[in-house]
């Protein structure tokens, strides 16, 4: 996989896939245009790779020259075609073969038939190594296909996502990203495991509470869960590398899993870092964090409430209730920063019927 400015691509077709499609598009080329001495235009910037291979398989007299038209912003095609740059040599009269690296709309090589017919050509043929079907809205034919491709963006061999891929010497494709991968907050008396718990079921996710994962890990006295208690067992943290082998162990368990709902991690903006990163490992990010926002006094009264069944200690004591309620604004705050400065922080209202949050929960987690 690799990573083109935002975006990661995964290989699609191999060079010698490619190469066997020019043979037979050059082949055709020699056999249909053997006295004719055509000019080869290509169109720049993206057929320059594929125009030279071309070349380089046919054998009659010819002429080859570079034209340049629109330019192709992002990863949906742009519609409104601009002017033809470039051309020097006289064509009229002559049979004229635009070589084209890919035919997706159809509107490039519409204007630029256009232009050539109206420069009294006596010839306009069509060569394209790459032909998206799917995406052709014309009833122009195209002369010469390389290879049919499925409507899926593609860079490499010539083509481009906003100036990068040009040099690759196969084609990759855009990697899809289905995976929603929640960063679940929410204070003491909240409500998050029951969220969790409803949205795991929901959306198909895999729930990773750090707390659990530490557990199993020491309970089964796994590499990792050794090394965690060393740590412990001294009284240390348990590094951040740690915690984050495990919850990568967690998330290779899952390989098919549609997303992750982490509960518990990340803490701290290092730990944030490495979250994205070990996501970005799989070709995934974080989708968002939700936090459930519910007012301190109706968590006072619902942790003391909680308390006189729960039998834990911490629910007893309203100062230390408060306290605990500190401790998660003070740790939240600095990840709310961080993921609001991505656009990826939602604060979800977490007063009502568990229903009634879920379903808010659901509406941001559909937008995502
Ligand atoms: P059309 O006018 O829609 O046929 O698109 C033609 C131009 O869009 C091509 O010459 C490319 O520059 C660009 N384009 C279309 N699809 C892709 C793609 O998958 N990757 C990179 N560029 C593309
Ligand atoms: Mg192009």
């Amino acid at each position: 996989m690799i990573t083109l400015h935002d975006l990661k691509f995964i290989p699609f077709i191999a060079e010698d896939k490619i190469s066997a499609a020019i043979d037979e598009l050059s082949s055709n080329l020699t056999k249909d245009l053997s006295d004719s001495n055509p000019i080869f235009i290509g169109v720049l910037n993206g057929a320059f790779m594929f125009v030279s291979e071309v070349m380089k398989r046919f054998h009659h007299e010819c002429e080859v020259s570079f034209v340049k038209l629109a330019s192709y912003d992002g990863t949906e095609t742009t519609s409104n075609v601009t002017k033809l740059i470039g051309l020097q040599e006289d064509v009229s009269g002559r049979t004229v073969v635009i070589l084209e690296d890919i035919v997706d709309t159809g509107n490039t090589i519409e204007e630029l038939i256009t232009i050539f017919k109206d420069k009294g050509c006596s010839e306009v043929k069509i060569a394209t190594l790459f032909f998206k079907p799917e995406a052709y809205t014309k009833d122009i034919k195209l002369d010469y296909i390389g290879m049919k491709i499925p409507n899926r963006f593609i860079v490499g061999y010539g083509l481009d996502y906003n100036g990068l891929g040009r040099n690759l010497t196969e084609v990759y494709q855009l990697k899809q990203d289905n995976m929603t991968n929640l960063v679940l907050f929410g204070p003491p008396g909240a409500g998050k495991g029951t969220q969790a718990e409803v949205l795991k079921q929901k959306y198909d996710l895999v729930h990773i509470s750090t707390g659990d994962v530490f557990r199993y890990n020491i309970k089964n006295a796994t590499e990792l869960g050794t090394l965690a208690k060393s740590y412990i067992d001294k009284g240390q943290l348990v590094p951040d590398e740690v915690t984050i082998n495990m919850l990568n162990a967690e998330v290779d368990k899952n390989p098919e899993a549609k997303g992750f709902i982490f509960d518990g991690f990340p803490r701290t903006e290092a730990q944030a870092d490495s979250l994205a990163e070990l996501l970005s490992s799989k070709g995934s990010t974080v989708s968002a964090m939700v936090a459930l926002e519910v007012d301190d006094e109706v968590l006072v009264q619902r942790l003391l409430e909680r308390g006189k069944t729960s039998g834990r200690p911490d629910d007893a004591d309203e100062g230390v209730i408060r306290n605990r309620i500190k401790v998660y604004y003070d740790e939240t705050a600095i990840l709310k920063n961080y993921y609001q400065k991505q656009d990826k922080y939602y604060g979800v209202d977490g007063v009502g019927d568990i229903s009634e949050i879920t379903e808010r929960l659901s509406s941001v987690i559909d937008t995502l």
